[in-house]
């Protein structure tokens, strides 16, 4: 089954017909909230908001192994996370959609494995690749087939929040190869990874990065509202055709 997590901006799915929802109980703590569990086209797909139903979780007090603890237990297989991010890539400007190939982790103090304590073995999970290749092909399908564009590939910077960064952070972040920066991706992806599933994010860009374009001075996240909201309404009509792509 398909999991859709969604972030800022995408608190509930469009065309979902809800069955139930469920609270999940989890050796880690409490989700972000039930799961959704509903069809879109007859085809099964649990939903969860990252940032709570009613976004009151910031991105650093997201309890992300519970999340995919969640969605692991109610046999999904495969994730797609939406997550909004700021652009650093002179391509990515408001209202982009893109799907991130790699990542890089600022983050720093969350509970980022599954893997601790005493009775876990030492685990290294391989994260070369830290989103799935069939993962991210299906999504492409999803974008040709809704004739929605979707910029293909760009490195996920994670930073901790919940303040935005500095110009100098981002000139280094870039330094660093990356094209997007944003607060949730991270150990999200990770924590999938060692849960065994496959996971991919759609980014939507909100914003200039800090020093960057319009941000020179200071960030205005409400500034690029309208392109931003547009940018949803894609990435709803990727969802509805990636569903189909998946089947169950
Ligand atoms: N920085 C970090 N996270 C973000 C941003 C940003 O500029 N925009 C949206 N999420």
């Amino acid at each position: 089954m398909l999991a859709i997590i969604g972030g800022t901006g995408l608190t509930r799915l469009q065309n979902l017909q809800i069955t139930h929802r469920q609270v999940i109980r989890t050796p880690y703590g409490e989700p972000s909230g039930a799961l959704t569990f509903g069809e879109i086209g007859g085809h099964h797909v649990v939903f969860i908001a990252r940032h709570g139903y009613g976004h009151t979780i910031p991105p650093h007090e997201i309890n992300y192994r519970a999340n995919i603890w969640a969605l692991a237990e109610q046999k999904a297989t495969r994730i797609v996370s939406v997550c909004t991010v700021g652009g650093i890539r002179e391509d990515l400007a408001p209202g982009t959609v893109v799907l991130p190939d790699q990542i890089i982790d600022y983050t720093n103090g969350r509970k980022h494995t599954f893997f601790e304590g005493g009775d876990k073995p030492v685990t290294h999970i391989d994260f070369t690749e830290p989103y799935c290749a069939k993962q991210r092909g299906r999504i492409l399908k999803a974008a040709k087939a809704s004739h929605q564009k979707l910029l293909d590939g760009g490195v996920y910077a994670a930073t901790q929040g919940p303040r935005l960064e500095t110009a100098a952070e981002i000139n280094r972040i870039a330094g660093d190869g990356g094209d997007m920066v944003g607060m949730t991706g991270m150990p999200e992806a990770a924590l999938a990874r060692e849960a065994g599933l496959s996971y991919a994010s759609i980014a939507v860009v909100s914003n200039w990065a800090a020093g960057r374009a319009d941000s020179r001075h200071k960030v205005d996240l409400a500034a690029a509202e309208g392109v931003f909201k547009e940018a949803i309404e894609r990435v709803h009509r990727i969802l509805e055709a990636l569903v189909k792509v998946d089947g169950d």
